[in-house]
């Protein structure tokens, strides 16, 4: 106990149930856990809608398990869970309730934050988008000089980019083919550039997508796109009207920049950057997928938030594949996590879960302000199998790190391919149960010299094995299908961060970069002198002005 009367979590009894039980339990043989218990490969699964989830291929006994579990019980997990959907203001250092959950809630749902039902309101903007979405896919919304809208351009950076963006590309086969979908986040010019260089802005809608509407790439990219437009068009400024549309919490600032609130979509605060594809912020993909198709995801959604509200917790998937994170984290010293999609389709969502996982839970603190004594959220890091075989899988088989994994993959390609091209997919999920199955159980020495390797190459071509993954496999990527994939990671997310008693739901870490560049930028462009500019950024800068010939 602390001076505080408060018991930290490593010092808590099931912190050290689990220190021993590490000791206690050596090395995990994968090969071993098996020959033993013939039925873990079937009986260590479970169901969320429409996502099987093996978790077999883990380096944990029952025992394990169980005293995972009790670690959550004591640390409150499912407590904090109650009081997140409940609408409480679990975001301690923003004074915010945290109800991305509400966004996928049924009409007739009733979620209250500070005595006022939010249901409605999410459900009015649902509707206002899925009206305009159709008048945009119908043709019905037209441009300045009244021809149809062909190009979308959403303008937004962080969870204002990446959700929409990744859920474009996962949806791709249910999208409007007619249409081009761009997404702009980097305030390098060469993104807008390399975006808007082939299109006519007749036919182009920009979509500003911040929910403070302050975020200087954003506001900046918004600025240039307006003077693009504007230039294209002739310059009359009531052009902006038709073009500009703005998804943001913040209605001062969108009708500052000069667009109009009606054409503006609103969200809450209640809502984090990082878990808000789900709302207004989704603008771009509805108008790609269509309103019904998106309802179909937030129905995904709003399924595995009720599994991780209501499930047992010896079935409850998101608390499962949290605990399996804290017990590598915490207590096997893994740095990082891989999650590796076997679906061309979900090239974008590893970036996604960075976003959502280490902007979460990358914290040193704990909500009490102390530091943590413990390991917090690992680097998430990933892209699609088959790629990362022929790239970085050898550091996964034959390295020296313990890297816990998730292959995603799905039993059917999308109708679209050619039959050609759907025959290449029983290859592509080949490859990925053959990668869970080689990082199981390796190769012995004694497999490789049975080949008649010889002996110098024995060591070079074994396999260890006890690389631990999880398996999601579901029938086929869908909306829902998504919706269900990204709860489940945001609720992963959310168990990890109430065991360690960290805010999972602030993002103080990335403020200091933003008030230095904005202190340094005068440095760049005039020379200026910046006060406190320490010897190696200010050399670096003056590096920067010679190249730059200022
Ligand atoms: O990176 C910091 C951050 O605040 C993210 O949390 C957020 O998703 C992103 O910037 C964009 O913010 P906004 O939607 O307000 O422009």
């Amino acid at each position: 106990m602390n001076a505080d009367g408060r018991t930290r979590l490593h010092q808590t009894p099931e912190w050290a149930a689990l220190v021993k039980h590490r000791e206690q339990l050596g090395e995990v043989r994968l090969r071993e856990m098996f020959a033993a218990d013939p039925g873990r490969g079937t009986g260590w699964t479970l169901r969320v809608g429409d996502l099987h989830v093996d978790y077999s291929k883990h380096l944990v006994t029952d025992e394990t398990l169980a005293l995972l579990q009790e670690l959550a019980a004591a640390t409150g997990v499912s407590g904090l869970r109650d009081a997140m959907f409940r609408g409480e203001r679990i975001n301690i250092t923003e004074d915010r309730a945290v109800l991305h959950t509400a966004l996928r809630a049924p009409r007739d749902a009733v979620i209250e934050v500070d005595g006022e039902n939010v249901v409605p309101k999410v459900h009015a903007v649902l509707d206002k988008m899925a009206g305009f979405a159709d008048r945009v896919r119908s043709g019905e919304w037209t441009g300045h000089t009244g021809r149809r809208i062909r190009n979308v351009v959403n303008i937004g950076i962080g969870g204002s980019d990446l959700g929409p963006a990744m859920a474009y590309e996962a949806l791709r086969a249910f999208t409007d083919r007619s249409l081009t979908l761009r997404f702009v986040s980097n305030v390098d010019g060469a993104d807008l550039h390399e975006a808007v260089r082939d299109l006519d802005p007749a036919e182009t809608l920009f979509i500003i997508a911040s929910k403070t509407f302050t975020t200087i790439e954003t506001i900046t990219n918004a600025t240039s796109a307006r003077s693009w437009l504007l230039d294209g068009l002739g310059g009359d400024e009531k052009a902006v009207a038709k073009h500009f549309v703005a998804l943001s919490t913040n209605a001062e600032k969108v009708s500052g920049f000069g667009i109009d609130t009606a054409n503006m979509f609103e969200f809450w605060d209640w809502v984090g950057g990082r878990y808000s594809f789900d709302s207004a912020i989704g603008l771009s993909l509805m108008i790609a997928i269509g309103p019904d198709r998106f309802r179909e995801m937030l129905d995904g959604f709003h399924l595995v938030d009720e599994h991780f509200r209501t499930a047992p917790a010896e079935s409850n998937v998101p608390l499962l594949m949290g605990l399996l994170g804290v017990w590598y984290g915490s207590f096997l010293g893994a740095q990082s996590h891989a999650v590796l999609p076997y679906s061309h389709y979900l090239s974008k969502f590893t970036a996604y879960l960075q976003q959502l996982d280490m902007e979460s839970n990358g914290k040193s603190v704990d909500r009490e302000g102390k530091p943590v004594q413990w390991q917090t959220g690992p680097v998430v890091w990933g892209t699609p199998g088959t790629n990362g075989q022929h790239a970085y899988y050898q550091l996964i088989h034959q390295g020296t790190k313990l890297i816990p994994a998730d292959f995603i993959g799905f039993a059917r390609p999308v109708d679209e391919l050619s039959e050609e091209l759907k025959a290449q997919h029983d290859l592509l999920m080949a490859n990925f149960f053959a990668q869970t199955q080689a990082l199981a159980f390796g190769k012995t020495p004694d497999e490789v010299r049975a080949e008649g390797v010889p002996e110098e190459l024995v060591p070079h071509k074994t396999f260890r094995g006890d690389h631990p993954t999880t398996t999601i496999l579901a029938r086929e990527l869908t909306p829902s299908v998504l919706g269900q994939l990204v709860a489940l990671y945001e609720h992963k997310v959310f168990v990890q961060g109430a065991i360690w008693n960290i805010d999972s739901f602030d993002q103080w870490g990335v403020e200091l970069g933003k008030v230095l560049a904005k202190r340094v930028e005068p440095a760049l462009t005039e020379g200026a002198d910046v006060p406190g500019l320490d010897p190696s950024t200010g050399a670096l800068v003056a590096a920067y002005r010679e190249l730059r010939g200022r």
